[in-house]
């Protein structure tokens, strides 16, 4: 690469994608106590239909990097136009980011959150090494889906989208 990251970095934000928070139950081992973790993740995208697979791209600087190399599920949140906080709130460092949510559980004590657009419970199917993220293959095992409109990030903002109707 000859060009600086700021420019790569630019380039990629033109790409518009929907935002998303991925949970996981760490279940811990001899040195870390079982944990709720979740982070903002934009690199979420569709794999396959048959089987049902997804995939989004973990930091490997990330701190709940370890609990999703060991967790055996995770699930995948897309954002409703309203959750903008809910997206800061989960890119946020040193802060309790479950902190009064009502959560449900799923699979594995998974913990699933309310009010998003989409959720996809998904059972860690694979994970590959890509540069500085690990890729986590996601076999779709539960989903539940409603109209409601997505958040959307652009060049570094959240958007909404403009709901024409013409076609
Ligand atoms: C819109 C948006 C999209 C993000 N997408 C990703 C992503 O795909 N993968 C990732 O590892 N981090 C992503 N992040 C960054 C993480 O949410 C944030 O760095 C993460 O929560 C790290 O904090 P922690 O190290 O305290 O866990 C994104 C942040 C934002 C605001």
């Amino acid at each position: 690469m000859t060009k600086p990251h700021a420019e790569l970095r630019r380039a990629l934000g033109s790409f518009a994608t929907g935002v998303t928070i991925v949970t996981a139950r760490d279940p811990g081992d001899a040195e870390h106590a079982a944990a709720d973790v979740g982070l903002t993740v934009n690199s979420f995208s569709s794999v396959s239909l048959e089987p049902p697979l997804v995939q989004w791209c973990i930091a490997r600087r990330a701190a709940s990097f370890a609990a999703f190399e060991r967790a055996s599920h995770y699930s995948v949140h897309v954002l409703a136009a309203d959750q903008q906080a809910l997206s800061a709130r989960f890119a946020s460092h040193g802060i309790d980011r479950f902190a009064g949510l009502e959560l449900e559980r799923g699979p594995a004590g998974l913990p699933l959150l309310g009010g998003c657009v989409t959720r996809f419970v998904c059972r860690i199917e694979q994970r590959y090494a890509g540069g500085d993220h690990l890729i986590l293959l996601g076999a779709v095992e539960q989903f539940e889906t409603s109209d409601a409109d997505p958040l959307v990030y652009l060049r570094g903002g959240y958007r909404q989208v403009l709901s024409s109707g013409a076609g």
